[in-house]
């Protein structure tokens, strides 16, 4: 792997600042909440303006009351998919410790566990308590990649990135939202807190491992990563459409609602200009996902 020296300084500088940060910013989740109660259904879970149905015939036709029980069951969605992808995401960096590609980021990674443990506890609580129940995440599963160690670590740090991103828009949006219930914005605010240090992680490292990718691999190899994460990128999107969450909020169809917000475009446009925008930037400026000029076709099924 080519990397100047200075590329390396900065790399292991941002990482020791990371686990400093990490130290001193350490919480308890354990004990930090004061649980409430319940949570009404006359609340606000989630903004309006980030249900899925937003921006879209079903929103307008929804009255107030449907708004408030839907934004209930997507918070619940989104928090369930938390659970699920912290599950994996722990699992599949503790495969990784002490690797030797990753020995720099060997003590943060030890915290990265540690904070998403943490979530993982109060997000499936607050599922249990205020829902009875987590959402099950059925996994699509992606065909398995035959990659050397770098592309492996690549592909996985990659997927992380993309989950992390797209839960931060949210957790950052509601935490600031003063229509949503005090102990729900206080969930995401302490998410991210927590999360703004693995991004910037994510981040640091993508930038190390890719660095020079476009000499060292083939293009057909490239091209596969691309195809793997564009289809992981669907994955995630897909999975904020819980058919589940419409027919608890008392919709008819699930699957027909979910199906018909996928393929409508201004969903799809929230997410190719809004949701997406900093992970897909970020990954086609590492060269491991293929820019293309125009998003749109990624989503339709
Ligand atoms: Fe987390
Ligand atoms: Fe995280």
């Amino acid at each position: 792997m080519s990397m100047n020296q200075s590329a390396q300084s900065m790399y292991t500088d941002r990482l020791a600042r990371l686990v400093q940060l990490s130290r001193d910013r350490h919480v308890f989740s354990f004990t930090r909440f004061d649980w409430v109660d319940d949570i009404s259904e006359q609340d606000w879970w989630v903004s309006p303006e980030l249900l899925t149905i937003h921006g879209t015939a079903y929103y307008e036709q929804a009255s107030e009351a449907q708004r408030k029980l839907l934004s209930k069951w997507e918070c619940i969605n989104l928090f369930s998919l938390n659970v699920t992808g912290e599950q994996e995401l722990i699992a599949g960096v503790a495969e990784l410790l002490h690797t030797p590609m990753l020995k720099e980021a060997n003590d943060y990674l030890h915290h990265f566990i540690d904070e998403e443990n943490q979530h993982m506890w109060y997000f499936a609580k607050f599922c249990e308590n205020y829902a009875g129940k987590i959402y099950g995440n059925k996994k699509i599963q992606l065909t398995e990649l035959k990659l050397d160690p770098r592309l492996t670590i690549l592909v996985r740090f990659a997927q992380i990135f993309i989950f992390e991103e797209v839960g931060h828009y949210y957790n950052l949006k509601i935490a600031l939202d003063e229509r949503v219930h005090p102990f729900i914005r206080e969930i995401n605010e302490a998410h991210r807190n927590d999360e703004s240090r693995h991004i910037t992680f994510g981040r640091a490292l993508l930038a190390r491992l890719a660095d020079g990718i476009s000499n060292d691999y083939a293009p057909e190899v490239l091209e596969k990563v691309s195809q793997h994460l564009r289809k992981y990128v669907q994955v995630t999107i897909e999975s904020l459409y819980n058919p589940a969450m419409y027919r608890d909020a008392g919709f008819a169809s699930g699957m027909a609602i979910r199906s018909a917000l996928l393929a409508d475009p201004a969903r799809q446009d929230f997410h190719a200009r809004e949701l997406l925008k900093k992970v897909l930037a970020l990954l086609g400026d590492t060269h491991l996902l293929k820019q293309e000029t125009s998003l749109e076709p990624a989503y339709q099924s």
